[in-house]
């Protein structure tokens, strides 16, 4: 097999796990993981974000229950917080006394560095043979979590990562067709838009139907979730932080 075969393979095998056995993960697995991860391309090299791993057992427990109940972030073989990190920047810049210039653009440096960073990490795990599952729920009460953890001015968490050994495998989830998401020279109109979201209902309404949850799709999935402001309350935290949005 030649090496984008073997690549391409371990990101086509990606689903979330939800269910782990106890075995922990290895300091040096992580540290393997973390290591390919980081080289990921960051933003005019910044690098800015930071892995916090979650140890004691008792915080655990309590994320679990801060993400809105979800017992893998407790089971998992290891639990990490992302955060897209600033603080490094302005300890850097207060050391020479240099003005550190907030921004919207900084926000966003950081959340992108984060994510790219994360799904390295995520497919550097997945290639080891464990499972990961993302956790956005632990921005349901991030204040909490912020507390909690004790996170420092000019970290912004960004959401969980559960990883351990795979207890179960949901199978992998379908996606829109390449062609719907890739377009050339111009934007899709709307009605191409419709178009290939329909196509993907039947299919996505055939994955339902085989996982025990008939009369469910895609798009039904998708109107329902922005029906309300998700989680209104998170320009406040993040303002709170330090984080700017001029
Ligand atoms: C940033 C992010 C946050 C997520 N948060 C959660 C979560 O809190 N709980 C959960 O069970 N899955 C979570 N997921 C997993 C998604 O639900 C999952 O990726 C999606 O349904 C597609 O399924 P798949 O990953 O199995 O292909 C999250 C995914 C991402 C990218």
């Amino acid at each position: 097999m030649t090496d984008a075969d073997s690549v391409l393979g371990a990101m086509r095998r990606h689903r979330s796990i939800r269910d782990f056995g106890p075995e922990p993960v290895p300091d040096e697995h992580t540290e393997r993981a973390v290591e390919a991860a980081q080289c990921a391309a960051t933003s005019s090299w910044i690098q800015a974000y930071q892995l916090l791993q979650v140890i004691d057992p008792a915080e655990r427990a309590a994320l679990a229950e801060l993400a809105g109940g979800q017992p893998q972030v407790e089971r998992a073989g290891a639990f990490f917080i992302l955060s897209g990190d600033t603080r490094r920047h302005r300890l850097l810049a207060r050391r020479e006394g240099a003005p550190y210039a907030n921004s919207a653009e900084l926000f966003v440096l950081a959340t992108v560095d984060a994510s790219l960073f994360a799904q390295n990490l995520t497919l550097a795990f997945e290639s080891m043979g464990y499972g990961t599952c993302y956790i956005g729920g632990i921005r349901n009460r991030l204040a909490e979590v912020d507390r909690l953890l004790e996170l420092p001015e000019g970290v912004y968490p960004l959401f969980g990562l559960c990883v351990g050994v795979p207890a179960s495998d949901p199978g992998t989830r379908p996606r829109l067709p390449a062609r719907a998401i890739w377009s050339q020279g111009r934007y899709p109109s709307d009605a191409e838009v419709m178009a290939s979201a329909d196509a993907f209902d039947e299919r996505s309404a055939a994955y339902y139907e085989q996982r025990g949850a008939p009369g469910r799709n895609w798009s039904g999935g998708v109107w329902r979730k922005f029906r309300r402001p998700l989680r209104p309350d998170l320009r406040g935290f993040y303002d709170s932080k330090g984080a700017s949005f001029d």
